[in-house]
Formats: C-alpha cells, structure tokens, sequence
C-alpha cells in the first residue's frame, strides 16, 4: 500500500504493515513537517534554514511524492547561487530569528563581504560549500515525471547552474592543481569534525569561546556534537575567509584539503550532467564533454587518493602535500562511480565488510569513521555514528558493482534504523541507537527512496522483515 502524505488510503485490516510501508508512511510525516512552502528545513529546531548537499537528498527522496516539490526544492537553491558558480552551503530565511542558530547572517556577511565574489544582494547566505550531489539529483527528479519536468523547462533552467557549479568546483577550488576539487573548511565535507580534519585543524588557532554562542547546543546533546575546541576552529577558519572576500586565490587557504566523497560526488553529478545534456538535446549541451571530464576526474581520484595498502581511498592535505592516515566512511563512498577500475570497486567492498568498517559483522550501518581508529567514538556527530546518506550511496554503489546481497541486506537495515530511531540524523553503529536530531529531512527522503526500491527478487521490499523483529 502506497499514498501520499496528504492522501487517503485504505488500511489492510489482515495484513502486519510491512517495513518499506512503515518507513515510507513516516518519511512522508517527517517531509511534510518540515517543508517551508519552498524548501525543507533539514531539522525544525537544530537546522532551522535550507542546507545545501541535505536539499539534493531531499529531493532525491521528495521525487516520488511530489516531484514538483522536488524541482522546487532545487530551485530555491540555485537561486541563492554566487556569480562565481558556488552554491552555498546555507541559504538562511529571514523569518528566523537570528539566534536560532549559529553562524547566523550576520557572522558571514554574505552580500556584502561576497560581493566581489558575486554573492547574490537578494538573500542571505554561508560562504562556504558542501558536496555537490546536486546534477545528481537533478537527473533523478527529472527521471521521476520527465514530461512535468520538461513543460516546467526544468532542466533546461538549471543545467547553466550546474554546470557553473561544476567549473567553480574544478577551476578555481583545484587548489592541488590536479583536477581535484580542495575543500577549504571541514564544513565544505559536510563531515564537519570527522577525525580525517584532526591534523590539517591542529594548525588553526581556535576563536576565542567567549566570542561567540553555540545555538546547536540549546537543542543538540553535547555528546553527539563537535567540540568546543573543534567548533572555535570552524568560527576561526570561516571568519577568516570572510575577511578574505570569500575569494579563493591558490595560497591564501590556511585549511585545504582533497576529500574523496566530496570528489566522487562531483564525478557522479558529471555524469549526471552528460545524461541531462543527452536529454537536453541541443548544442549548447554536450553530453561527451561531461563524459571526458568525469572518467578524467575518475583517473585523478585513482591517481591521488587510492591506497592500495589500505583498500581504501584517502584524504589528501594539500598544504602539506601528504595523504592523512586516517579511514573514514568518505574512502568508501566512490565506489557510486562507474568508472571505477574494477579491483579498486572490489577492494572498497572488502573494506567495508572488513575490520574497520564492520558491516555484516558487528556494525549494523556502515559507521562514519574507522571501528578501530583511535578518534572512533560510536556517538559524536562524523567520529563514528552511521549516517543514513553515506549508507545509501553505498547501498547505491554495492548494486552498481554487483554486490546485490550486500546493498538488500543494508537496505532493509537501513529501513529498520530509520524507522526505529524516529528517522534519526545518525546512529550508533553497532546498536541503531538515535543520536542527533530526530524527524531528520534526509534520513526520511532516502528511507522513503530506499522503501520504494526493488530487491533483487524484483520486489519493492520484504514483506517479511517487519519492525517486529526489533
Ligand atoms: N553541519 C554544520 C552544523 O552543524 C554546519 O553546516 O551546523
């Protein structure tokens, strides 16, 4: 039984309510909630305005319900967008108050100090970046009504703004000079206190405590959340590209680094783009040109970031030229892309059922950080909790490389932890416990996706695997 979050239906009185039904029912609950009339705020009281990579996911999901609203929601963003092509991270909504949480509008300044940067005068927003799932999404909003889609020009819109999206991202962010996209602040991974920033962030002074107040706090537990000393080097590092004109001249980035997550999204939304330029159809889009350049990127990842000793892709410090030791759940998440050598793809597998990422063993959800790595704590924010979006580009990137079994048995996990945890932003690994925010926007899109989607055996879920069993 399927219906939309305003529509009726009727209720089998025989039938258990199987997990796929369950999940989708409470995902449609979660979305409606927190829809704005434009966009979805991520979190009513902990992310009160529209975030950037959580507005692709959410559209990922919003596509099978409304893909009007899922068009809308990309919409609004790209609206936001820099002349120079970067999408940023926040778009805040003036009706908020500014307390509501912090950085606020008044800590980045945009329209003003952006303006040399082409910050748009019309909206408020961050300074800084996060991955770009967003031709991705695009492609499979499209995919879900294409005839909508195309009386709406929807794609014909927005492409122009991908693409400058793209080319911001590998023109003036390659800062390696490689190919590869750099980010300039651990908020740009959207993996904010990942212990992969530990070394490059040991070498920024935090902003003084005093100095500013930490709205996540009045409705996140201290325990699932950054650091003071963490969160003091984030106001430091963003404050400090402010002042800079949010400008990205090579040498003047204090924190620069090469992320494989953040750059396995970029390829995947280039081939995305090569599929919406194909149904585009004109001369001003060429599908070869996004083709050349993602099996490009796909080599430049390879050639930088994959350790073969370790099974895994790395994050590389730009500024000191070195690959950083530390595994976490971004070395995994290439595995979405195509192109990839074929014992590369089969290495990421093994190590994700192997020792440090646990999965089919003792994580349940493949966990953000390295099981065995010192900073691994199963509770704090990206230093251990599986998140459900890592879980569904692996979930997306087992199917692709043939690890069916793999991506059922993580799918009906999935369904089972999201339904469990009252659609948590993440949760312990090991046991599903919540953590974070709860009624989270992008576990309730991609549950919803993951609900809808075919087994192996051909069949949208298992009427078998019931909540019940938990
Ligand atoms: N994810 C960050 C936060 O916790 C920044 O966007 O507020």
């Amino acid at each position: 039984m399927r219906h939309s979050p305003s529509g009726a239906h009727v209720e089998s009185a025989v039938q258990p309510r199987s997990l796929p039904s369950l999940a989708y029912d409470g995902a449609c609950r979660v979305l409606s909630g927190n829809w704005t009339g434009s966009s979805t705020v991520p979190s009513r009281a902990l992310y009160p305005h529209q975030w950037s990579w959580d507005s692709g996911f959410i559209a990922i999901g919003l596509r099978h319900v409304s893909p009007a609203r899922a068009q809308r929601e990309l919409e609004t963003l790209f609206a936001a967008q820099w002349a120079d092509g970067r999408v940023p991270h926040i778009v805040f909504n003036p009706e908020i108050p500014l307390g509501a949480y912090f950085p606020s509008p008044d800590f980045w300044r945009s329209s003003a100090a952006g303006d040399k940067a082409g910050a748009p005068a019309s909206v408020e927003t961050s300074g800084v970046v996060q991955p770009p799932v967003h031709a991705l999404a695009a492609w499979l909003v499209h995919q879900a009504d294409p005839a909508a889609s195309a009386r709406r020009g929807f794609l014909r819109r927005l492409y122009p703004r991908l693409v400058a999206w793209q080319r911001y991202l590998t023109g003036p962010r390659d800062l390696g000079g490689h190919g590869l996209a750099a980010i300039v602040h651990p908020w740009e991974s959207g993996m904010d206190n990942s212990p992969c920033w530990d070394p490059p962030l040991a070498r920024i002074s935090p902003a003084a405590s005093g100095s500013f107040h930490r709205a996540d706090l009045d409705h996140g537990c201290r325990a699932d959340r950054p650091t003071d000393l963490d969160y003091g080097r984030y106001v430091r590092l963003a404050g400090s590209y402010r002042d800079r004109g949010y400008e990205d001249r090579p040498g003047t980035h204090p924190f620069a680094v090469e992320d494989p997550a953040f750059n396995a999204l970029l390829i995947a939304s280039e081939y995305a783009l090569a599929d919406i330029a194909a149904a585009l159809g004109d001369e001003a889009a060429d599908p070869a040109e996004h083709l050349v350049r993602a099996e490009s990127l796909t080599w430049a990842l390879v050639s930088r970031l994959w350790s073969e000793e370790e099974g895994l892709f790395l994050c590389r410090d730009v500024l000191a030229d070195e690959r950083l030791p530390q595994r976490s759940a971004a070395g995994l998440l290439p595995l979405v892309l195509p192109g990839l050598p074929e014992e590369v793809a089969a290495a990421l597998l093994r190590t994700a059922r192997g020792p440090h990422f646990g999965l089919g063993g003792p994580a349940r959800l493949v966990p953000s950080y390295d099981l065995t790595g010192s900073g691994f704590d199963p509770a704090r924010y990206w230093r251990g909790p599986a998140w459900f979006n890592v879980n569904w580009l692996l979930e997306r990137g087992m199917r692709l490389h043939g690890a069916d079994l793999t991506a059922d048995a993580l799918r009906a996990e999935m369904l089972r932890a999201a339904v469990a945890s009252d659609f948590a932003e993440y949760v312990d690994p090991f046991s599903g416990k919540a953590r974070g925010t709860r009624d989270f926007s992008w576990t309730a899109a991609l549950t919803l996706d993951l609900s809808l989607a075919k087994d192996r055996a051909g069949h949208a879920g298992s009427p078998t695997a019931g909540v019940a069993s938990r």
